[in-house]
């Protein structure tokens, strides 16, 4: 049987790594500063992380949600706290799509209402009613079209009040920061206006903080440095450090009923143990404390460079807007300094999302390697598409 041909894949096959680096069947080093889609939060292989997760191997790996999960309660017990939504609640899933999914359905059985605001370049995943608040046709199957998502122009708070008042919204659903999207950063006027709104209209809010969450941008969320509390917020990606696990968390308003929400692997031992590892290993490492103090560092060391656009960014969250297409950028970066970085949605943005115990000696690396691809190609200036 063949593999269902998905993806466009480099040609590499990684067989080892430790921190932020990689080593391929070669035993060539690779510089990770992708963490594949922003999943590795605490660096690959901590011995945190592999301890834990081996003990809980040897312990035991699975039993359904038929029966109690103490660690499900210690994971819930450590994110209320690390996250400051300790009066929330958690419902433990697989994935950022199932996390999407699951808070959209609690949402609409909540306000038993079905109108969804989402906003353009959203990416929420691939399920059904997280695909339809994406905003790509592409990936929107003719099973998936419905009009029940209205998609408004991002950032524009004049044009929100309207889809309040001429629709009857279950919620509104947007990321911390847009990442697919190319690191579009909400504004706070933006955000708080959503959140009024929400309170007006009784309509619920979901922050998808599947990319952005977990630290990443120096907050444990990225929307509370816009001061605002959601009613939903989504979790995954960094949350296992490549453990897949996803979750909900869930205001206190928010009735919990035997069957509303449900699945077999979610919140099992080991992603559990995965998940544990994670939020012992920001908190006593302070990794949201670097991923701030990094992302200013990046961002200081790169500002001036002749073939940036515009830097978007929050901790180590990071859209880097160039002034020529993406794609050849990264290669080079790939082919000639093993250093792996990401695309987005926007074919110029170079997308920077590194473990969040990066240091500054590995970020030298990669802006050394930075600054001599951008001389050659400014060199090449014919290639530049001034936009
Ligand atoms: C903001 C956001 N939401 C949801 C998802 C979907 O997550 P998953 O691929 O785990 O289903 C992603 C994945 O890239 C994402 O970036």
């Amino acid at each position: 049987m063949k593999l269902f041909d998905v993806y466009p894949l480099f040609d590499l096959n990684f067989i080892e790594a430790e921190g932020s680096f990689l080593w391929n069947d070669r035993n060539e080093k690779y510089l990770d500063l992708y963490g594949g889609h922003a999943v590795i939060s605490i660096g690959h292989s901590h011995p945190t992380y592999v301890k834990m997760l081996t003990r809980q191997l040897h312990n035991i790996g699975f039993y359904s949600n038929s029966v109690r999960i103490p660690i499900q309660e210690e994971v819930a017990k450590q994110l209320g706290k690390l996250s400051g939504y300790e009066d929330y609640e958690f419902f433990m899933c697989n994935s950022g799509a199932e996390a999407n999914e699951n808070a959209l359905k609690l949402a609409s059985f909540h306000t038993n209402k079905k109108k969804v605001i989402c906003f353009t370049k959203a990416f929420h995943g691939r399920t059904a009613a997280a695909v339809a608040a994406t905003d790509n046709k592409k990936i929107i199957a003719p099973i998936n079209e419905t009009d029940n998502f209205i998609f408004l122009p991002f950032n524009e708070i004049e044009v929100l009040e309207d889809a309040f008042k001429n629709n009857e919204i279950a919620a509104v659903i947007i990321e911390g920061i847009q990442g697919v999207g190319g690191v579009q950063i909400p504004t706070t006027p933006f955000l708080q206006k959503i959140r009024t709104l929400c309170d007006r209209y009784q309509a619920l809010l979901i922050l998808d903080e599947i990319q952005s969450g977990y630290g990443r941008t120096g907050k444990f969320f990225a929307h509370q440095h816009a001061n605002i509390k959601a009613d939903i917020v989504t979790v995954a990606k960094g949350m296992g450090n490549g453990f897949p696990v996803g979750g909900v968390i869930i205001s206190p308003e928010i009735e919990a009923k035997h069957g509303l929400l449900g699945t077999t692997f979610g919140g099992n031992y080991l992603a559990c143990a995965a998940s544990k590892a994670v939020l012992e290993v920001m908190e006593s490492e302070k990794l949201m404390v670097n991923a701030k103090e990094m992302g200013d560092y990046l961002y200081q060391q790169l500002k001036e460079d002749e073939i940036i656009k515009e830097i978007r960014y929050q901790g180590l969250m990071f859209g880097i807007e160039l002034k020529m297409p993406c794609a050849p950028f990264r290669n080079q970066l790939l082919q000639d300094f093993r250093i792996l970085t990401g695309n987005a949605s926007c074919p110029n943005t170079l997308r920077i999302l590194p473990a969040l115990n990066i240091s500054k000696k590995e970020l030298d690396v990669f802006i050394s390697a930075f600054k001599t691809v951008s001389k050659l190609n400014i060199k090449k200036n014919e290639q530049i598409l001034f936009c």
